[in-house]
């Protein structure tokens, strides 16, 4: 966990050129482990049990992922079995999904981890069968046992979160200082602490030349954070951060929040407090939450493209069946506490009310939402 954590992606790693890892040779350096040992090179059959773990659906991106798996899985000619953690027993549901999976013969098993550091046993399992572990969206840490990882840029979320937040407060008071607060997600997710160092990279120069105010002074990730993923965590918090610090006639300029959930449950204080909306990040593009934007209420959010991210993971499904190497595009960046895991990363879009209807155009379900 020593850069990810720290640092997260260098700027722009999700930009480079995509590589494969067996002809750049870096995989065995860096990863530990080449992809002969992955499994990648032996292939698979055609038909083969493809297994998915998702988490429990704490987000709209993780009810699409299932269906789109389902489907794409099939598409490709695969079996698939997909499976959700349930919304209270989420690790022990996982782990036993997982284990059921190799049970059946996956020879390839998509996770999406409820908690990063909770499958060591169970990809070690996965590992053993000589099936091949993808981390999907969600890094797993502390094991030597995940071969490659596949997600939006991280990082770059976190970082255009923080650049919307400043640009949406310029916009309504062009100087400073700007009182803020900041908001983070469930500390077992290891998205959570990249999506802060995004927001921090962006943010924390200003906070120390004072130009940003965190009203409440909870600046560290473990203050900021909201267990679950949960709504009514980030809306209690937020409850509790007006009664203690916007008494009277004290507003706020703005909010970081990691995603769209949790975007709407800190507005939906604000709005209950009586106090004028402040500028809210979030991420996801939420049907809500696009609604939300076109309001006026919400600031921004984050479309990464469930479809693409979906898409490209079967594609990588699909080369591994055929024994080749998948592509990936950052060997550096995803270093779990026992390896760098091979990254293939897509590239996350900023949306605003102002950029709305050109950033969904191609997606039917969100473009008439922006008309
Ligand atoms: C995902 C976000 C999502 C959050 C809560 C994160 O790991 O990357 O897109 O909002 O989980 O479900």
């Amino acid at each position: 966990m020593r850069k990810i954590l720290t640092r997260g992606l260098a700027a722009g790693a999700a930009a480079l050129l995509a590589l494969s890892v067996g002809a750049c040779g870096s995989s065995e350096r860096e990863g530990g482990e080449s992809g002969e040992q992955a499994g990648a090179a032996k292939g698979f059959a055609a038909d083969a049990l493809i297994g998915v773990a998702l988490p429990s659906k704490t987000s709209e991106n993780w009810v699409l992922a299932g269906d789109l798996f389902t489907n794409g899985l099939k598409e490709a000619g695969f079996q698939a079995d997909v499976q959700y953690a349930g919304a209270s027993t989420t690790v022990a549901d996982q782990q036993a999904q997982i284990t059921a999976m190799v049970t059946k013969g996956a020879k390839a098993i998509v996770i999406g981890a409820t908690d990063a550091a909770q499958l060591s046993t169970q990809v070690a399992q996965a590992k053993q069968s000589g099936a091949v572990v993808i981390a999907y969206d969600r890094l797993i840490t502390n094991t030597k046992d995940v071969d490659y990882y596949i997600a939006f840029d991280n990082f770059k979320v976190g970082q255009l979160q923080g650049e919307a937040l400043l640009e949406g407060m310029k916009a309504k008071k062009a100087t400073g200082p700007w009182t803020i607060e900041l908001f983070s997600g469930s500390p077992d997710d290891n998205n959570s602490g990249v999506f802060f160092n995004g927001a921090m990279d962006v943010l924390k120069p200003l906070i120390d030349k004072g130009e940003l105010v965190v009203g409440s002074k909870q600046t560290d990730i473990k203050q900021t954070a909201t267990q679950g993923w949960k709504a009514e965590n980030a809306q209690s918090r937020m409850d509790s951060l007006l009664n203690s610090t916007y008494t009277g006639d004290k507003t706020l300029d703005g909010v970081l929040s990691p995603n769209d959930t949790l975007a709407r449950a800190i507005i939906t204080s604000i709005k209950g407090a009586g106090k004028p909306i402040p500028v809210v990040t979030g991420q996801d593009s939420e049907v809500e939450s696009v609604k939300s934007i076109m309001a006026g209420e919400q600031y921004s959010t984050i479309n990464k493209d469930t479809r693409k991210l979906v898409a490209e993971t079967v594609n990588m499904v699909k080369t591994l069946q055929g024994g080749s190497e998948p592509q990936v595009n950052d060997t550096k960046s995803y270093d779990n506490g026992v390896k760098v895991v091979p990254a293939y990363l897509l590239e996350p879009v900023i949306v605003t009310k102002a950029s709305a209807a050109q950033a969904y155009a191609d997606d039917p379900k969100l473009s008439p939402l922006t008309k």
